[in-house]
């Protein structure tokens, strides 16, 4: 059954509920007020009977017009009266009883003047036995015989019955404020449908469409939940799923491609070298080098290929091994200062040979405490260094090293007065197999591999590593790493 449906149905059943709880209160209403049920069911006949006595009053009446009509001088007995009166107040009526145009006997409440004065006229047929009158606010019920007294005197024996105007008010209105109290039910209901079914059948059917799409394949919408409902929160969370999952298959085909890029590079930078040793020893072979010198040239050349092949492949494989996490970091307390000061001092007068000016400015102190895996860091280190000194080209050949604290954290800068980087390939340098200039690392050679593997390292020490760099204004790379906890 849809829930549609189902909110149908509950609502005809509270509709139902509500009108049979409604009559039944008005029932134990009507019950409570008249304290009798009998008087429910002449609600309405006593109103529009001759009868406006209930059955009680009305064998009183008959007894007293029995006495008027037959013994009309004990209809003076004061003492006889007061016991009629005293039966017809214990049923709420009261006993009036006038002869000529005076009042002979009256209880206390219609005891007064104006009840004489609005009193029908005598009628001896008597035909006119029941009807109702109106003095001011008052409405009176009766029953009237008149009759004559032993002198002949005109008399007539009266029941009469006070209702509340309001009770004749609620009478001739109660049909309309029920059929218009069933109404505002009914359209109650029905808005509540309205309401019910929009809020909640519309975003299910909503959803519904959403996932039919991502079945098909389509993860490119959007889905708004409108209000702040359960209903609203499953499609949030339902467009946070869409999310993730478009997340993760755009993910999946960026992996697919890098895949397919790697091999690529892979196969074309395996492939060049291979293809100059295939040629060097094809050259051999026939007897090109007819030289000592030559033959020197192609074998060297042989060498350097397969040693470039050596590294590539070396890095690959280290890089690779980052990749997947296989390559387990053995963390230790060392004081980075210290670490790079003695890294430094090493390589002093190898670059002084090669006309490099190294200086450093570093901070060793507790502060710069890291906790660091040797080995890996003096590859970053390398990494760097590297390529500071394979594209440097200007002269006085300069590289800076400093390392100074940083808004808690340490920072290592080395600055080289090379040729830079343009702006455009600055955030790509850290990429796998990115090369700036293809024609110029052809013959530095190298991997594009370097600063990709350093940024493996790096992150895996919970670190960052950026470069900042001008074409013609050299370029600094800078590692942000954590200081050990003290
Ligand atoms: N100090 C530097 N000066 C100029 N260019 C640099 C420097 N460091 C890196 N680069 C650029 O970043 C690229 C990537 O460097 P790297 O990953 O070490 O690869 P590789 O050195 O094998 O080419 C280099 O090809 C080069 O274009
Ligand atoms: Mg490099």
């Amino acid at each position: 059954m849809s829930i549609r449906i189902r909110l149908l149905l509950s609502y005809t059943c509270i509709l139902i509920v509500t009108i049979v709880l409604f009559l039944a209160a008005a029932l134990l209403f009507v019950v409570a007020i008249t304290g009798d049920v009998r008087s429910v069911k002449d609600f309405y006949n006593i109103h529009y009977s001759v009868n406006p006595l209930t059955e009680q009053e009305e064998t009183i009446f008959l007894d007293l017009k029995y006495m008027a009509k037959n013994e009309p001088d004990s209809l003076l007995d004061q003492e006889l009266l007061n016991q009629y009166n005293y039966k017809l107040r214990a049923e709420q009526a009261e006993l009036f009883i006038r002869k000529e145009d005076k009042q002979l006997y009256s209880s206390l409440s219609v005891k007064q003047p104006a009840f004489m004065e609005h009193l029908p006229d005598y009628e001896m047929e008597n035909n006119a036995i029941r009807n109702t009158l109106q003095i001011g606010e008052h409405f009176y019920a009766y029953a009237k015989f008149d009759f004559y007294f032993p002198d002949r005197s005109k008399g007539s024996v009266l029941v009469v019955r006070e209702r509340s105007p309001f009770a004749e008010i609620v009478r001739t209105l109660l049909p309309i404020v029920l059929g218009v109290l069933f109404i505002v039910l009914l359209l109650m209901n029905v808005l509540l449908y309205y309401f019910l079914t929009r809020s909640i059948v519309k975003p299910l059917e909503l959803l519904r469409k959403s996932t039919e799409r991502i079945t098909a394949g389509n993860l490119s919408f959007e889905l708004h939940a409108e209000g702040n409902d359960e209903i609203a929160k499953l499609s949030e969370a339902f467009e946070v799923m869409r999310g993730k999952l478009k997340q993760s298959v755009e993910k999946q085909l960026q992996y697919e491609h890098n895949r397919k890029e790697l091999i690529a590079n892979i196969t074309h930078d395996l492939k060049t070298p291979i293809t100059s040793i295939k040629a060097s020893i094809e050259g051999i072979r026939d007897g090109v080098p007819d030289t000592k010198q030559k033959m020197e040239r192609y074998v060297n050349t042989i060498l350097t290929k397969a040693d470039d092949m050596d590294q590539l492949i070396d890095e690959l494989f280290l890089y690779s091994k980052l990749d997947l996490k296989q390559l387990p970091f053995t963390f230790e307390p060392i004081n980075l200062g210290h670490f790079i000061q003695d890294y430094a001092e090493d390589l002093q007068f190898d670059l002084q040979e090669q006309g490099i000016q190294l200086e450093w400015s570093i901070d060793t102190s507790p502060d710069s405490n890291v906790l660091a895996d040797r080995d890996k860091l003096k590859r970053v280190l390398v990494n760097i260094m590297d390529n500071c000194v394979k594209y440097m080209k200007a002269s006085p050949k300069k590289i800076s090293i400093t390392l100074q604290p940083e808004q808690g954290q340490l920072c290592l800068t080395i600055r080289d007065n090379g040729p830079g980087i343009s702006e455009e390939a600055v955030p790509f340098v850290f990429e796998r197999f990115f090369r700036e200039d293809l024609s110029r690392s052809s013959q530095t050679g190298g991997s594009g591999l370097g600063l990709a593997i350093a940024k493996q390292i790096i992150e895996g020490h919970d670190g960052s590593i950026y470069a900042e760099s001008k074409l013609g204004a050299g370029t600094s790379i800078i590692i942000v790493l954590p200081p050990a906890k003290q």
